[in-house]
């Protein structure tokens, strides 16, 4: 007997760009209600309907398929983004070029690797922490951006690179979210300096420059080097011996820097939000944390506390950014008791699986203690995505935000605005928190301040 299609969402194309860019997590709600979990729609800037999926089962199947030549990814991304992020992104290949980068890079991303950097990691929250004004609210996106970009390009250009090389530039360049506009190709015209794109482009080939400056310097003293990734993409050989390109670096520190950076600070924003919502959440952080507070070096001691790292996967659990991955099937494939034609878009959705109520005890509660003593297979804990594709800045982003946010419980008191209630909005490609998570300082320790509001 011939399989059925998947059911189609019944609200008009021009409707369901609406909704899924207004109200993308209702919106699945609802398609979830409605269809169950497998159901057709057309969001906004699809090249065609996608197939999205919340069984568990069918996307541990599709990331099973992943890197065979069943399935891709990259070519999807591929049109519009190679112009923005270059042609040797990993993001856009697929195949054997996306296995060969993978390979190369993955080394560097094991925690071993960046576990050097917490306490430097530490110096730098601190810094940030010690601007924030007493009594005011100040801005987290902001300042959780501006930390992540500052240990993105610590680990990767290191100390030495970071003082030579075109640093303001390189903040400049990536301290804003670019505006989506810069990815639509009919836009991509190069009116000259002042025309958006003729600008974006100039920028580039001056970090181009920059970048390329340094690997040159390196190249002729490789004792100036640091551990950091930039050396070790140069140094870095595939099984036939073979280097990295300089263009092919290039590509890939502007995908990690890009990737790296805003994904991070968003969890964050959401991770303040959450924690400072729930006071009971907040003192177990407190309590588990106080000896950090007298430690000359806490960074090895705190990403080991078990409540702090199920706090930590709970905000990616609860408020996962990425509310889908995307695959292309390249042929037939049977998913649950559908049918799916070679060709199609399908969409394993991280958010309808993160709150299954079969998997999930009251999915809709911030419940760290949830992570506490269970482990969740990577079909219904997937806030990295998952097969060949997942995250590879996974093991980074979970260690930073564990001493981003544990720096913070430890040196400020802060106040949410009573009755904040974030909505998601998109960020580009991702969700984050509607208006900025209206915070105040109320005191910090470390300095003479206090406000007086304790
Ligand atoms: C909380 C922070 C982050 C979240 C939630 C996140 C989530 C994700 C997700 C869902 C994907 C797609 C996986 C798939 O298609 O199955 C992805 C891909 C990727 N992420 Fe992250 N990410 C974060 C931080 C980072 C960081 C810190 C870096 C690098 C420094 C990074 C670099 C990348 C790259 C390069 C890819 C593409 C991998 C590939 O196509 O092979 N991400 N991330």
């Amino acid at each position: 007997m011939a399989l059925p299609a998947v059911p189609q969402v019944k609200v008009s194309r021009f409707t369901q760009a609406i909704e899924f860019y207004r109200r993308p997590l209702e919106f699945l709600d609802r398609c979830k209600r409605e269809h169950g979990d497998f159901f057709v729609l057309w969001p906004p800037g699809f090249p065609s309907p996608v197939t999205f999926i919340g069984d568990p089962d069918a996307i541990k199947e599709i990331f099973a398929a992943d890197g065979t030549d069943l399935i891709e990814s990259g070519s999807i991304a591929a049109p519009m983004m190679e112009s923005v992020i270059g042609k040797h992104s990993m993001l856009i290949l697929d195949g054997a070029k996306h296995r060969r980068h993978r390979g190369l890079i993955m080394p560097f991303f094991a925690r071993a690797q960046f576990a050097r950097f917490g306490d430097e990691i530490l110096r730098l929250v601190d810094e940030r922490i010690d601007t924030w004004p007493i009594g005011r609210q100040f801005p987290v996106r902001d300042e959780t951006r501006r930390i992540t970009l500052e240990v993105i390009l610590r680990i990767i250009f290191g100390g030495i690179g970071l003082q030579t090389i075109g640093s303001a530039l390189l903040r400049d360049f990536f301290s804003r979210t670019p505006s989506p506009l810069i990815f639509l190709r009919w836009l991509q015209k190069d009116l000259g300096p002042f025309s958006p794109w003729g600008r974006f482009l100039r920028l580039r080939d001056q970090l181009y420059g920059i970048i390329t400056a340094e690997m040159e310097q390196r190249r002729a003293q490789p004792a100036a080097a640091d551990g950091d990734i930039l050396s070790a993409l140069m140094e870095a050989r595939d099984e036939r011996g073979g280097a990295m390109e300089t263009q092919e670096i290039l590509d890939e520190i502007f995908t990690l820097i890009g990737a790296g950076n805003d994904t991070t600070a968003t969890a964050l924003s959401w991770a303040i939000y959450h924690i400072w919502s729930d006071p009971d959440v907040l003192n177990r952080l407190r309590q588990e944390l106080a000896p950090a507070a007298n430690m000359e070096s806490a960074a090895s001691f705190m990403v080991g506390l078990p409540y702090l790292e199920a706090t930590v996967k709970e905000v990616l659990r609860i408020s996962p950014i990425f509310p889908l991955v995307l695959r292309r099937l390249n042929q037939p494939m049977q998913l649950g008791r559908y049918h799916l034609p070679a060709g199609s878009l399908v969409a394993p959705s991280i958010y309808l699986v993160h709150y299954r109520s079969d998997i999930w005890k009251n999915p809709e509660r911030f419940n760290p203690d949830r992570f506490l003593d269970a482990r969740y297979p990577s079909n219904h804990f997937l806030p990295f995505g998952g097969g060949v594709r997942h995250c590879i800045g996974a093991a980074l982003a979970t260690y930073e935000m564990k001493l981003i946010l544990g720096r913070i419980v430890v040196r400020t008191e802060l106040k949410l605005r009573s009755g904040y209630v974030p909505r998601p909005r998109w960020r580009v490609n991702f969700l984050g928190p509607s208006e900025d998570v209206p915070v105040t300082v109320l005191a910090r320790t470390g300095t003479s301040e206090t406000s007086a509001a304790i």
